[in-house]
C-alpha cells in the first residue's frame, strides 16, 4: 500500500503555473528544483546558453578541463534512473564528470530496497542523506514533482531534484537541449523568432515535444506544424496553452506540404512503452524522413530527433549537414553541465574565466 503524505494531493491538484515558485530557492528565488518546462523564461534560457557556450570553450584545453573539474568537486550527485535511458543518463553523468562532481546511481529498483517494499519517497529521502543533488528518470508522471515536494515539505535536508523525464508528461532538460540546439543553429539566421518548426510522430505521448512547445512559446512569431495520425495528435492541454500564448499551429495527418518552408524538422518515435494493454501499434513509416526529403527542404532547415530512433530518420540522411541530431545529443551534456553549475550558484567562475 502506497504511503500517504498529508497535503500532497491538494498540492498536486493545483495548476502548475500557480505552484512554480514552490520549486524556487526560498531565499534567492533562483530555480532550485527542475521539474517543469514552465519554470524557464527567456532570460533564464539565454543565461544558460551563455554558460554552456563558455563551458564548452573552456573544456577545449587541458588547463580549462582541469579548471572545470574543480568547480563542483565538493559535490555529489545521485542518478536515480529507473526507466531506460541512454542519452539523458550519459549526458548528465558526463556533465557531472566535466564539473568534477562524484556520482552514484540506481538504474533498476530490482537492485534497491524498493524490492523489499521501501517506497520511492523513502528511497529519495535516503539518497538525500548522502548526496547534494538527485537527478531522476521515472515511469510515473509527477514522480519528480512528488520527490521534490516530499523533500521540501518533510525532510530537513532538502536538496535539488532534476526531472530527467517523468512518464509521458514532461522532459524539461530535453527541452533545454532542444531549444539550445535551435538557438545555436539559428544564431546567424535571426535566432528562433519567426521560425517554423515541424513536429512529427507520436505527439500524443512524446514528452519531449510537449516540453519543447512550452519553450517555443517564449519566442516571437514561431509557427508549429504538428504532423501525426489523428489518434497520435498533440494533446488538448498543449494546444490550449499555445492558443493562450498566441502561437500559431497547423495540424496535419500527412507530411505533404509541411516540409518545404519549415526551418526545423523534429521527428519522434512511437512511444509504445506507454501502450494500453492489448493496444496495437500503427505503421508510421509514411512519417519517416528519408533521402528524398533532402531535395525539398530548405538549405538552412535543420533536422532534429530526441533519439532513440527506430527508422523515423533513415541513416542515409545522417551525413547531410542539415542533420543535427548527433549535435543535439552532445548539446545535452553542455546544457546540463550549465544547469548544474547554475543550481549550485557557481556559474560566475566560468563567466570570469579568461580563455
Ligand atoms: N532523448 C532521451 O531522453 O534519450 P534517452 O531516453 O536515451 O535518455
Amino acid at each position: 500500500m502506497a504511503q500517504q503524505y498529508k497535503g500532497w494531493e491538494s498540492f498536486k491538484a493545483q495548476p502548475i503555473e500557480s505552484k512554480l515558485k514552490y520549486f524556487n530557492h526560498p531565499s534567492s528565488n533562483r530555480l532550485f528544483d527542475i521539474i517543469f518546462a514552465q519554470q524557464f523564461d527567456k532570460p533564464f534560457l539565454q543565461q544558460l546558453f551563455d554558460i554552456a557556450n563558455q563551458i564548452r570553450k573552456i573544456a577545449k584545453s587541458q588547463h580549462g578541463s582541469m579548471f572545470l573539474q574543480q568547480l563542483l568537486a565538493d559535490k555529489r550527485a545521485m542518478l536515480f534512473f529507473v526507466q531506460p535511458s541512454t542519452r539523458t543518463f550519459m549526458s548528465f553523468l558526463n556533465a557531472c564528470h566535466i564539473l568534477g562532481m562524484k556520482t552514484s546511481e540506481i538504474r533498476d529498483t530490482a537492485t534497491s530496497s524498493e524490492v523489499k517494499g521501501e517506497s520511492p519517497e523513502d528511497s529519495i529521502r535516503t539518497f538525500s542523506s548522502y548526496v547534494d543533488l538527485i537527478i531522476t528518470r521515472h515511469p510515473d508522471e509527477g514522480f519528480a514533482q512528488k520527490a521534490s515536494w516530499v523533500l521540501n515539505s518533510y525532510a530537513n535536508r532538502s536538496i535539488p531534484i532534476i526531472n530527467g523525464g517523468s512518464g509521458k508528461d514532461q522532459h524539461p532538460t530535453q527541452a533545454l537541449l532542444d531549444i539550445y540546439t535551435l538557438s545555436r543553429a539559428f544564431s546567424e539566421l535571426g535566432g528562433i523568432d519567426n521560425k517554423r518548426i515541424t513536429m512529427i510522430g507520436d505527439l500524443k505521448r512524446g514528452r519531449t515535444v510537449r516540453s519543447l512547445c512550452r519553450l517555443l512559446a517564449l519566442y516571437h512569431n514561431v509557427h508549429i506544424n504538428f504532423v501525426s495520425p489523428a489518434s497520435y495528435c498533440m494533446r488538448e492541454d498543449i494546444l490550449k496553452f499555445l492558443d493562450q500564448k498566441g502561437v500559431s499551429y497547423h495540424i496535419s495527418e500527412s507530411l505533404d506540404g509541411c516540409l518545404e518552408d519549415t526551418d526545423a524538422i523534429y521527428a519522434t518515435r512511437l512511444q509504445d512503452e506507454h501502450n494500453e494493454k492489448n493496444e496495437s501499434s500503427p505503421d508510421l513509416s509514411n512519417y519517416n524522413i528519408t533521402a528524398k526529403h533532402l531535395d525539398i527542404i530548405k538549405p538552412s532547415c535543420i533536422i532534429m530527433h530526441p533519439f532513440p530512433r527506430r527508422n523515423e530518420i533513415h541513416t542515409d540522411v545522417d551525413q547531410d549537414p542539415r542533420a543535427h541530431y548527433w549535435k543535439q545529443a552532445r548539446n545535452g551534456m553542455w546544457i546540463r553541465a550549465a544547469l548544474m553549475l547554475y543550481l549550485f550558484e557557481r556559474e560566475h567562475a566560468v563567466k570570469e574565466y579568461v580563455l
